[in-house]
């Protein structure tokens, strides 16, 4: 057995699989960086933060996390140089068809949040056939986030309830915590326990905003591309040591 497995097992094994994160979102950062530092093109950092996207994905379903948000298009990312964004899409379009058998396997249940309409048709096609033929599966619900912003996701949602007060079927006093979560696209979703940034940035970027309240942030220098399984027991290692007081003080918590 090489090093490297030895030391991912040792970690994994330290984790204590009673007490993981419910719900782990992921901003995947340092793609373009991780490439130029070895002299490649951007889009060699972004297909090899697929094979990133296959760890962290086996490793959380192997565990036993319910619920992996990976934030794979900002709105934001519109604007980058328009031959990177087709590289992105036309990547995303290639990977949903080559992991749809995968995902099969291991029971994992696909889904997507954003203006999922400004993508390109085939990727929307590919997008909402790989959710149709998942939507069964139940060890673990994968969600990519694409063409995501969330003040968008706001913004709609207040949309919505301004709707439903306008033509009677809600009334002001009916609007609290409950009910502006369950008008973000994320409805059928916990929110998540722990975020993981990685390459060094200290940021949330329009990443769930609503949704983060109480979310343990974890920041780490590794680029993507090199996040492996490794990592992310580090991570949720990090996280099991927190303590977690939502407000409260420590003795409340250990009491
Ligand atoms: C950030 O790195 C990464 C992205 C904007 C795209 C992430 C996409 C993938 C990992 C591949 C496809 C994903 C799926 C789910 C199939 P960056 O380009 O901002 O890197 P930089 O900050 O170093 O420039």
């Amino acid at each position: 057995m090489k090093v490297a497995e030895t030391a991912e097992i040792l970690l994994k094994n330290q984790i204590d699989t009673t007490q993981l994160p419910e719900h782990i979102a992921i901003i995947m950062d340092g793609n373009g960086r991780w490439a130029k530092s070895k002299g490649k093109l951007r889009v060699f950092g972004h297909t090899n933060g697929v094979k990133s996207v296959r760890a962290v994905t086996e490793a959380c379903a192997e565990l036993g996390v319910n619920y992996l948000t990976l934030y794979a298009f900002s709105s934001e990312n519109w604007s980058r140089p328009r031959a990177e964004v087709a590289a992105l899409m036309e990547l995303l379009v290639h990977t949903i068809r080559k992991e749809l058998k995968t995902l099969q396997d291991n029971d994992i249940k696909l889904n997507a949040i954003g203006h999922l309409g400004n993508l390109p048709d085939k990727c929307k096609l590919e997008l909402e056939e790989a959710i149709k033929m998942t939507k069964n599966n139940s060890r673990m619900t994968l969600t990519l986030a694409l063409s995501y912003g969330s003040r968008n996701e706001i913004v709609d949602a207040v949309r919505s309830i301004a709707l439903d007060v306008k033509n009677g079927d809600l009334s002001i006093d009916d609007i609290d915590d409950q009910l502006v979560a369950n008008h973000l696209y994320t409805h059928n979703l916990p929110d998540p326990e722990l975020l993981i940034r990685t390459s060094g940035e200290q940021r949330i970027s329009n990443f769930m905003l609503w949704q983060m309240a109480y979310t343990e942030l974890y920041f780490t220098p590794t680029f993507w591309p090199d996040f492996q399984k490794e990592e992310m027991y580090k991570a949720i290692l990090a996280f099991q040591n927190r303590e977690r007081r939502f407000g409260k003080t420590s003795e409340q918590v250990k009491a």
